[in-house]
Formats: structure tokens, sequence, C-alpha cells
């Protein structure tokens, strides 16, 4: 990698934005020049990188001449608009949102498991939902050993994975939650569901969820679709992964779940192989696939837990065990930082096998 190359990130002020600086410096990405660039609210704001300041541009201004790779996370909507744009001014997009992810002729990569789509791109290149990439990292080496028939996954998402102002709501219900508190009140006199209750109205304006998310779990992450009423993110899960597994007769069934989380997205993943596929052998093949770590000593109270795979890169499996109920089937516990594996590090990744070429 001695090829230098100018970057640009279209959402440099959001949660990803800030994970992608982050990375790009930690895996020493080969910068001729970075540009950042969000919207006109963030216009002139500063951001820090690698000891630089560097000025915040706005979207609806920015010329994308001469940016090699341009990093886009700042919603579908900004991405159906301007990485066309970018693309046609000379930049390959690796693109974080949904625009683009199941457009027949868009590759949707992740590089542990289909590399060889990326070099197929016309420009633009989309970088799978967080969910879905963590899951199919973990999957693929079991795929390739035994085949999947069918994948019941439900998944416990944090906060994060919708932005920074849903940390800000987390947090603002944390801290109203425990002005309250006072020793054993909740026991007595308070309401919690109540008391949750003021503290969302009295944030209401900078909330994303629709309901409080401190003390709760709340099954609805993106719109209700189809007379089924799965939710988007629901069936993100299930058509992004026959595409970057490229078998469309796996079979998948998701409920996504946000949860009281700051950081990093857990799963259970329930599969049922085509042929046998001991728990032994499915570990044995874990521990040596790329990107995953094996975490799965249960007895010593060693399982994946999300407060620990936050900040860093690996997919944690574990808890894998034989599932009874049917034949060839497995359950496992798959965690991973949302922000990282799954958006930043991907994207950056898909960029790293890009420069390889
Ligand atoms: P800004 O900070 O200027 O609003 P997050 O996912 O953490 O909410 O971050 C979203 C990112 O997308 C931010 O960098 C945000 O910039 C950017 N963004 C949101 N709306 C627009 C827009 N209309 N034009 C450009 N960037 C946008």
């Amino acid at each position: 990698m001695n090829k230098k190359v100018h970057v640009g990130i279209v959402g440099a002020t959001g949660a990803v934005g800030a994970t992608l600086l982050t990375i790009l410096k930690e895996r020493r990405f080969p910068i001729a020049s970075l540009r950042c660039i969000a919207s006109a609210r963030s216009q002139g704001k500063r951001i820090m990188f690698d000891g630089r300041e560097i000025e915040v541009e706005d979207l609806a201004s920015a010329s994308f001449k001469g940016i090699d790779i341009a990093f886009f996370s700042a919603g579908a909507e900004r991405s159906k608009v301007y990485a066309p744009k970018a693309a046609g001014e000379g930049a390959v997009v690796i693109d974080n949102s949904s625009a683009f992810r199941m457009d027949p002729a868009v590759p949707l990569v992740v590089p542990e498991v289909n590399p060889h789509a990326a070099y197929a791109h016309k420009g633009i290149i989309a970088n799978p939902n967080c969910s879905t990439i963590q899951m199919v990292v973990a999957l693929k080496p079991l795929y390739d050993a035994a085949g999947i028939v069918r994948i019941v996954v439900s998944s416990y998402q944090s906060v994060s994975g919708a932005g920074a102002k849903a940390v800000y709501q987390l947090e603002q219900e944390i801290k109203g939650l425990a002005a309250h508190f006072h020793e054993g009140a909740w026991q007595i006199d308070t309401d919690i569901e109540e008391l949750l209750g003021k503290i969302y109205e009295a944030n209401k304006s900078e909330t994303v969820f629709p309901y409080p998310i401190c003390s709760n779990l709340i099954p609805h992450i993106g719109s209700f679709q189809g007379e089924d009423d799965y939710t988007q993110e629901e069936l993100k899960m299930v058509y992004e992964t026959k595409k970057i597994m490229e078998d469309d007769s796996i079979q998948v069934s998701a409920t996504c779940v946000r949860v009281p989380v700051f950081w990093a997205h857990s799963e259970t993943v329930n599969i049922q192989t085509r042929k046998p596929l001991a728990a032994d052998r499915a570990r044995a093949i874990l521990a040596q696939a790329p990107g995953v770590e094996l975490v799965d000593t249960p007895k010593d109270r060693v399982y994946p837990l999300p407060l620990f795979a936050g900040g860093r890169d690996p997919v944690y499996v574990g808890r894998i065990r034989r599932d009874p109920s049917i034949q060839n089937g497995l359950n496992l516990w798959v965690v991973a930082d949302n922000l990282r594996k799954g958006a930043a590090l991907n994207a950056i990744q898909i960029a790293e096998l890009l420069l390889k070429r």
C-alpha cells in the first residue's frame, strides 16, 4: 500500500464519521489529504485529525473533484443525491447508508465474506447494515463447512446505531432517572413508567426513539413494511444476508430490538445447517475465522459481552451449542461494535481492498 489517496468523509461530524476518523488514524490509512463534509449546520466547524485541524464543508456546495475515496455516512437521502454526484466527479464512494445496498449494480461487501464483489464496482460500493455485517462474519465459515438452510436471529441493538442524538437521549434519561432516585424511593412511591415518561417529554425535541429507551426495550427499528409488519431493519437482515452470501436459498427470520446499551450490538443466532455440524467443530472453525474472536468457555463465565466489545474490532462469538429441537441446529451469541465492524471499520476494510489492487 504505497499509494496515498485523497479521502473525503461525508457525515464527518456524526457517530460513524467520528469512528471513521479514529480508525483511519489507527490503521495508518495512507492519506494524501482529508476532507470533512457534513450539513450546513456544521460548516466551518473544525475537526482534529492527526494533529491537524480540518474545516468542515457543507455537502450542498462541496465538490468531490480530486477525492479518490469518499466515505458516506450522512443518511440514505443524502447518499441518494450526492453519492452519484461524487462518483461522477471521480471518487469511489463507500456508502454506509441503505440507499444502494439492494441495487443489483452496486456491490454489497463484507471483506471477510465476499471481497471479490468489491472489484466489480462502478463508482459506488455499499457497506451493509451493522446487524447483518456481524452476523455474516460469524456465519460464513460455518456456511462454507456445512451450508446453511435457515437463520433465525434476534438482535439487541445499542443506541449508538441510531446516531449521536440517540446516545444523548439515553444519557439524558439515565441522568434524569438518577436525579429522582434516593435510596429505596423507586420501591416505595415512584412510578418508573410515569417518571421516564416525564423525562422523555421534557427532552422530546432531542429524542430519537418513539419511547423512553432507558430501562426499556423497543422492538421497532426502522419503519414497518408490508402486510407482515416486519421492520426495515429486519428486512435488511433478510435481503442483505442473501446478497452478501450470494445464496438466495438461505431463509432468514429476524427480530430487531433496540436496547439501552451504548455501544455494540448483540445477537442470538439460530441456524440450521445443510450437513451436520457439531458444536465443537463449529468452535474449531470459528477459532480460525478471519475477523472473529471465539469467546466461549461459559462455565468460566466467559462469553461475549457488549460492554467489552465496544471500541474493539473483532466479531465476538460464543455460547455455541447444539439446538436439539431441530435437525442440524446450532445456537450462537454474536457481539460486535456496531460503529466499528458494523460501520466504519468495514468501510475502511473495503477501501483497503481497493488499495491492494
Ligand atoms: P451535521 O452534524 O452537520 O448535522 P449521526 O448518525 O451521528 O446522527 O450523524 C449524521 C451525520 O450526517 C452528521 O455528520 C450530520 O451532519 C450529517 N448530516 C445530516 N443531515 C445532513 C445534510 N442534510 N447534509 C449533510 N450532512 C448531513
